[in-house]
């Protein structure tokens, strides 16, 4: 008999997405879902002790010697979503520059007049750092009942030092008092705030000098991040920020190439950067670059489907030029206000040609190397946390097909539920 502390089986179909945890899936990899038909996990100690056909499982022993057995139906198990792109954390809401992007303003204009990020950070500032944990909280778990079970979150809506180290730790709290791991990232860089509107540089050595050392010190964040962007933060002071971060350790990821094309994918190739982001606008030789160093596409498909652009990231273009794709959500009060990874998967698959099992990769084993986390998430294996979902649904094409439906009955975070079963 072997032990474990719970066992799962009548899966009807469990998508393991095995076999990348050290090197992310890229090309024609990208479609190894790992596909196990009448599947069962076991697990101990939130980690995955063997996962395979529920038979070789049940000859093992393993659901004998289970200290509590879950059925799970004839659902369909997935490793839990990773969002790897979230600005999780923020106060107010901007319906009306919604509804003024309908009537067909424009994004960047809104930003340029004061408005968009700008407005998000008026209200971030003005927020305590108690409204802050409840808001995020109520989105974290809205995030985790659609199965998210790993999220990188961003600062960014504060750009002062008291508001953005006030942020980082609103998302250090919520990372130790919810059961959802997240992953902190430093976004100072997100927009020039008004009280530097005439003096840029002097705000890039604030961020060196003053915030940057300090957040180090504090190890409020994993991650730096910038938004390369034309108006915003320029190729060159992107690169002086993401330099000035790594030496202090943190490791650089972009907003990059989203609107307009800055050689932002270059820069993320020649900084190292774990991944670069949204990259709309990137060119061929930027895809080149990246794949030559390993950089992760990371796709935000929820940003271009609500600024209404029409374009979204030439994902197939990626797949072929061997650039590992990922997915998120991008949710923010602005440019993406979706926290849905399996309406993601819709919408990677419905506007940019990804195939089901490539959106699948994408939202979980890219994704978590997307977080320099693919040696321990993003797949159901052995050795892996185990962090699992299983969606009431037949078939695994299904995720993407119903489009909208929130299927997600059971979420699993390193082993406990915390959502049905
Ligand atoms: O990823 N592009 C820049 N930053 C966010 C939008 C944030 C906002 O509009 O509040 C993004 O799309
Ligand atoms: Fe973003």
């Amino acid at each position: 008999m072997s032990s474990c502390d719970l066992y799962i089986d009548q899966i009807k179909q469990l998508v393991t997405v095995k076999g990348f945890s050290q090197q992310a899936a890229r090309g024609a990899s990208q479609q190894e879902i790992g596909l196990i038909e009448d599947g069962a996990v076991a697990i101990r100690q939130g980690v995955i002790i063997a996962a395979g056909p529920k038979k070789e499982l049940e000859r093992a022993g393993w659901k004998s010697g289970a200290g509590r057995y879950l059925n799970a139906g004839g659902m369909i198990a997935l490793p839990g979503f990773i969002d790897p792109h979230t600005h999780l954390v923020f106060a107010g809401s901007r319906e009306e520059e919604f509804v003024a992007r309908l009537r067909g303003e424009d994004y960047l204009s809104i930003l340029e007049q004061g408005g968009g990020i700008l407005h998000t950070v008026r209200a971030t500032r003005s927020a305590s750092a108690e409204e802050l944990f409840r808001a995020g909280k109520k989105w974290a778990l809205r995030l985790s009942e659609m199965g998210t079970t790993t999220l990188e979150a961003k600062s960014g809506y504060g750009l002062d030092f008291v508001t953005e180290l006030k942020q980082l730790k609103v998302i250090r709290e919520l990372n130790q008092s919810l059961p959802l791991e997240l992953v902190p990232t430093y976004l100072g860089a997100h927009a020039w705030p008004e009280e530097y509107q005439a003096d840029h540089p002097g705000y890039l050595q604030f961020i060196i000098k003053r915030v940057l050392p300090e957040i180090a010190r504090l190890k409020l964040a994993e991650f730096c991040d910038v938004f390369c962007e034309k108006g915003v933060f320029s190729r060159q002071a992107s690169k002086l920020l993401l330099e000035e971060a790594s030496k202090l350790g943190l490791k650089p990821k972009l907003h990059a190439d989203e609107i307009n094309n800055l050689e932002g994918a270059e820069l993320a190739a020649e900084v190292g950067a774990v991944s670069a982001d949204h990259l709309v606008a990137v060119s061929e030789k930027g895809l080149k670059a990246m794949a030559a160093a390993g950089v992760i596409a990371v796709l935000l498909p929820g940003t271009s489907f609500i600024l209404q652009k029409g374009h979204y990231a030439p994902a197939r273009q990626m797949i072929g030029a061997g650039v590992p794709v990922a997915l998120a959500s991008d949710f923010n009060p602005g440019s993406s206000p979706v926290g849905s990874m399996a309406l993601i998967v819709s919408l990677a698959v419905i506007k940019m040609g990804l195939a089901v099992e490539e959106a699948i990769t994408a939202v979980t084993i890219n994704a978590a190397h997307a977080l320099d986390r693919g040696e321990r998430l993003g797949s159901i294996e052995p050795g892996k946390q185990a962090d699992l979902i299983l969606l009431e649904l037949d078939d695994y094409r299904q995720i993407p097909y119903y489009f909208g439906f929130n299927t997600v009955k059971v979420v699993i975070k390193k082993g406990r539920l915390i959502k049905g079963g």
